[in-house]
């Protein structure tokens, strides 16, 4: 009997651990929730005292000088008590708990001893918060989700594009009728290209009109060429473009004036014009100038216009998605202008200190700093815009050259003409007339 239960004892241990590994590989999400949260939450409940204690997050109510003898002793006193916290919750790939502050105490310290929680608790990260007064927000991330970014599914709803994976586990959403505009910027090599074109492999399906500004070229949108109704590769072609394009947002406005509506969203459905997403990569083509006369008056335009775009552009249906590696005022007078319109940020690794600070600084100094630590390995991580007000670090789905041309092909026949653009086009010399 004995040798027979072995066997069967190995066996069931043996499926355990193919099982055990299966699931880790094909669900990590049921694999954390099943084996490592019950383990990481014992580790937090086991050592917060000790962990809070070595890192000065304790209180005491005990006076810190007492008369012993004749002598008047100060110090530390001995049993401090940690701040309580909440039991530890789930969330995809981490847990999150809330400490409660004694009167007395701010969130700094606790925010300084982030790095000494993610060794305590042997957690990829962790990060502190503190969405309220008198609490902090704990929450711990396992695994760098960036290492893989998965597939997650995101609502399909118009003018919302899943590019890609969050660190706290959700989808990367970029929505443009939530934030209408976005910048996004990085070094050469970093993946803001990439992230374009997945943009565009989203919005692809969509009843959209997109227009691609790739001035370096058109190697990186010129992939989407069926389905994009406009593209230029020329600076004076992104003028001719770009200045239908106002007339166009100015036709939309009229029609919204005659109907009473404030949007075209709140047109009816049958007269509501097709919404517009304006793709440019590399806005440092459109900006600098080689010295002639007409170079400057070229950049002027575009400028000008796209400031027009971005400042009008958002409840009419005119979307503009800008990259570009720097956005400073180096590249002209009108870039720290058309940078306050566009609202969404995405910011890769950077070579310079200013373009994290141009890109995020207005939202957040944690991020800047956040930005600046993507290292070059990293391709495709960015810190972005989060939906709240916040921000979170992301990584895009690497969409290949193969995939691209393959998406534009599939939906070319759902391109849409705007007849005012593909004028443009076709004479661009009328471009310095408008
Ligand atoms: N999300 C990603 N995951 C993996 N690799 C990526 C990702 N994004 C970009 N890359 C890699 O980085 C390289 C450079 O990306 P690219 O988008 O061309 O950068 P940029 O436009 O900023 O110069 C690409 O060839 C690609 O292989
Ligand atoms: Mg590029």
């Amino acid at each position: 009997m004995g040798p027979v239960l072995l066997a069967f004892a190995l066996a069931a241990l043996a499926w355990l651990l193919v099982a055990g590994s299966a699931l880790r590989e094909r669900h990590p999400v049921w694999f954390w929730y099943l084996t490592g949260y019950p383990v990481t939450t014992v580790r937090v409940l086991v050592t917060w005292r000790r962990v809070a204690q070595f890192n000065g997050l304790t209180v005491t109510h005990k006076p810190s000088r007492r008369i012993v003898g004749d002598l008047e002793v100060r110090g530390e006193p001995v049993r401090p008590r940690a701040p309580r916290i909440s039991f530890p919750r789930a969330t995809p790939m981490g847990l999150s708990l809330v400490v409660r502050l004694h009167p007395g105490q701010t969130p700094g310290p606790f925010i300084a001893a982030a790095d000494a929680l993610m060794h305590a608790w042997r957690v990829h990260g962790v990060r502190v918060t503190s969405p309220e007064r008198g609490t902090v927000l704990i929450t711990a991330t396992a695994r760098d989700p960036l290492e893989r970014p998965g597939l997650a599914s995101a609502p399909a709803e118009l003018l919302c594009a899943l590019v890609g994976a969050l660190e706290s586990g959700g989808p990367w959403v970029i929505d443009l009728r939530q934030i209408p505009h976005w910048l996004i910027t990085g070094a050469t090599q970093s993946g803001k290209s990439t992230l374009l074109a997945r943009l565009v492999c989203q919005l692809a399906p969509q009843p959209v009109a997109l227009v691609g500004i790739d001035c370096k070229g058109g190697m990186e949108l010129g992939l989407f060429g069926d389905r994009l109704t406009a593209l230029t590769t020329s600076r004076r072609e992104a003028v001719a473009v770009l200045g239908a394009l106002v007339v166009e947002i100015q036709d939309r406005m009229r029609a919204c004036r005659a109907a009473g509506a404030r949007s075209i969203w709140e047109l009816p459905h049958t007269a509501r014009p097709m919404p517009v997403v304006v793709i440019v990569d590399e806005l440092a083509e459109l900006y600098l100038t080689d010295g002639t006369r007409q170079g400057k008056a070229e950049a002027e335009q575009c400028s000008t216009y796209l400031l027009r775009l971005g400042q009008l552009g958002a409840a009419l249906g005119v979307h503009l998605v800008v990259a570009g590696q720097r956005v400073g005022s180096d590249l002209g007078p009108g870039v720290t202008a058309l940078r306050a319109q566009l609202a969404g940020r995405i910011c890769h690794r950077v070579n310079d200190p200013g373009t994290a600070e141009m890109t995020l600084g207005d939202l957040n100094k944690d991020a800047v700093a956040v930005a600046q630590s993507i290292t070059s390995q990293e391709k495709g991580v960015a810190v972005c815009t989060g939906t709240e007000g916040g921000w979170d670090r992301a990584r895009s789905h690497l969409t290949t050259t193969e995939e691209a041309r393959k998406t534009a092909s599939a939906y070319a026949g759902m391109t849409p003409e705007l007849p005012g653009v593909n004028r443009a086009l076709k004479a661009p010399a009328g471009g310095d007339s408008a």
